[in-house]
């Protein structure tokens, strides 16, 4: 990774202003740059120099953190001259707060290297308001008297904040102490265990700060990621999005995964930046984009719509384009089909799913209670009102995601119910009791104890059965797997093991699907939905040589983090406004993940919103390319092992 020079290194890279380097997966891209940094450190370190590196928090550089560790210990690569300054820190946070940057880096990277805590500098979270200003200044002297960074490691927020340099902070911004913005809060509510415990302000390091690094790398994984990448790398620069400002810097570059890439131009509309091999997949999803460009119907593209529009060879190659428009209008219209498992005795050539074997075996594989509904209510009553049968397995309890007011309103019931008809020997109010104990002595951001968890678990488990029942899956057929990585863990420290993928193994064997339905392969590989598929994805890989695995298809279904188009989607599932409704009321039994924060995005602050809004926007797209007029459609994509 040698540093970026400003000419594009490929002709399809023509849009992007800043070096951006696609790595087959976030591992792969942090073994990279671990090994850069060790070999920057050796070179320092033999020249007698310290080595000054800039570092960030959040999921996205701990891969590259655990190969630092990894690099220490087998291959002994000292930090005993590195000095480090890392970005940012929440304010109001003392460093032993669980969630304070502090702790982060010290849990992640120092305490398991051997650097001395003098050279270990973080931003101070209690300095005392009046004070902040000059202990800002202080910081950047700091830097400057260590001899300025050397190498910047930068992750990046949904709304293209480096550091907390949020959207308004300027090119010349210095180390300061900002307001966080809303959307930044949400993300970070989930660590907070709420999002009113998150903090309001921060102090982050300027981006002027961050140019002064000599070379500065950032690193985003994951389709959540992808829009805020394409923008900061192929948008001109502005202070909306703050990270589009490393676009003036001489040594930057971008590290992402496919699916952190799969907005930028070369990705996305390739034939805008270059002769391209004109695939079936590719003339679809150029002509998908022609269509909504024009705000033309797919069988009304003329000739010369292609030509004025970067696709005049393929024209020459497949058309005219009666032609072409015909053939793509046929194929998408193939995807449409209310037979999610199969439609029984009918011709399946240009059907999504084959008609036989009928009725099918169907695991629905759910994340978390409640991803199963968002992503495929409507799909999930189809199939079993046609006859299949439907498992539903939840690999994890989702407890994490229920807060302790739940959790007591959950004991409180219990005590209720016990002193309404009290019974001598009541264990359920015992637990109830101990719960509400331990409530009690919990601080506000300890861990929960195995007993709330387990209640907590419990709670998701009731709101996921009524959920189910609505859609009308039987009791027997929902599967609580409560993979042992979660059950374990807690976000971003879950490990995968054996033991995980057992669970799925001994599911698949016992069911021997014909048809699976699955999220999270695009996600975030820090994420719960990522750990649950690649966990899945390895269950496949070892069982795929018996005999039922042949004969068994995988289909995804959408996660929440980015929106498909019509030309991505393999199988879509109409729904009427009756089954509609159904879905959203499968959705709303999830109370315990209503929104507890009367913030809104784009006026769609609760899940069911945005699946309901999701499933509509895809319906009116079919509409605009001249298909027929649903009120709302599930999408799905085929999945194969590579
Ligand atoms: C926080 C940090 C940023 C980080 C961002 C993304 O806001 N202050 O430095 O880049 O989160 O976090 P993640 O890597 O978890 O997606």
């Amino acid at each position: 990774m040698s540093a970026p020079s400003l000419i594009p290194a490929a002709e399809n890279e023509q849009r992007e202003r800043i070096k951006t380097v696609v790595h087959p997966h976030a591992d792969a891209a942090a073994a990279l740059l671990a090994a850069d940094i060790a070999t920057l450190i050796r070179r320092n370190t033999a020249a007698g120099k310290p080595t000054v590196l800039g570092l960030a928090t959040g999921s996205t550089p701990v891969r590259l953190y655990r190969q630092l560790i990894h690099l220490h210990r087998e291959q002994k690569l000292s930090f005993k001259h590195v000095i480090t300054f890392n970005l940012d820190e929440y304010y109001g946070l003392p460093r032993t707060h669980p969630e304070s940057y502090w702790r982060f880096m010290h849990e992640q990277l120092f305490n398991h290297v051997d650097i001395a805590p003098e050279h270990v500098n973080v931003p101070d979270g209690t300095v005392p308001r009046d004070g902040v200003f000059a202990w800002c200044r202080a910081y950047e002297d700091k830097i400057r008297a260590a001899g300025g960074l050397d190498l910047q490691v930068l992750g990046i927020g949904r709304t293209g904040h480096i550091g907390f340099n949020e959207p308004g902070s300027g090119r010349d911004s210095r180390t300061r102490l900002v307001t966080l913005d809303a959307l930044t809060r949400r993300d970070a509510a989930r660590d907070f265990l709420g999002e009113a415990n998150v903090p309001r302000h921060a102090i982050t390091m300027g981006v002027g700060t961050i140019l002064e690094a000599r070379r500065v790398v950032l690193l985003a994984w994951g389709e959540a990621k992808a829009r805020v990448v394409a923008t900061a790398v192929e948008n001109p620069p502005t202070d909306t999005l703050p990270a589009s400002f490393l676009q003036g810097h001489p040594a930057v570059s971008f590290h992402v995964d496919p699916a952190a890439a799969g907005e930028l131009t070369r990705v996305r509309h390739p034939w805008l930046v270059g002769s391209i091999d004109w695939k079936p997949t590719v003339a679809r999803r150029a002509m998908v984009w022609l269509s909504q460009q024009l705000e033309k119907p797919v069988l009304k593209l003329l000739d010369e719509d292609y030509s004025e529009h970067g696709m005049a060879d393929l024209l020459t190659e497949q058309g005219p384009a009666y032609g072409l428009n015909i053939r793509i209008f046929n194929e998408i219209q193939h995807t449409i089909t209310g037979w999610p498992g199969g439609k029984p005795d009918a011709d399946d050539k240009h059907r999504p799913e084959r008609a036989a074997p009928q009725p099918k075996r169907v695991v629905v594989f759910s994340p978390e209670p409640s991803d199963d509904v968002l992503g495929m209510g409507g799909t999930l009553r189809r199939l079993v009102d046609q006859g299949h049968e439907v498992t539903v397995a939840y690999l994890t309890s989702g407890n994490l995601g229920v807060s302790d007011e739940e959790a007591a309103m959950a004991a409180e019931l219990v005590l209720e119910l016990d002193r309404a008809a009290p019974a001598a020997d009541n264990p359920g109010a015992a637990f109830a009791r101990e719960i509400r104990r331990q409530l009690g002595t919990k601080g506000a951001f300890d861990g929960d104890t195995p007993d709330i968890r387990r209640l907590k678990g419990i709670l998701r488990r009731g709101e996921a059965r009524a959920s189910l029942q609505t859609c009308g899956v039987d009791a027997s057929r929902m599967r609580f797997l409560d993979l042992p990585f979660y059950e374990n863990g807690r976000y971003r420290q879950f490990e995968l093991s054996e033991n995980d993928e057992a669970v799925i193994i001994a599911l698949l064997r016992e069911v021997r699907p014909h048809q699976i339905f699955a999220t999270g392969q695009s996600a975030d590989p820090s994420t719960v939905p990522a750990i649950c598929f690649e966990v899945l994805r390895r269950a496949l890989a070892r069982t795929q040589a018996e005999p039922w695995s042949a004969d068994c298809r995988v289909w995804l279904y959408r996660s929440p983090d980015r929106e498909w188009e019509p030309a991505e989607i393999e199988m879509a599932v109409p729904l009427s406004p009756r089954e509609l409704t159904q879905k959203v009321q499968a959705i709303y039994h999830h109370k315990s993940q209503r929104s507890q924060s009367p913030m809104v995005a784009a006026g769609l602050h609760e899940a069911w919103q945005q699946a309901e809004h999701h499933n509509r926007a895809i319906a009116r797209a079919y509409d605009a390319l001249g298909l027929a007029e649903y009120e709302a459609i599930e999408a799905f994509q085929r999945w194969s092992p590579a």
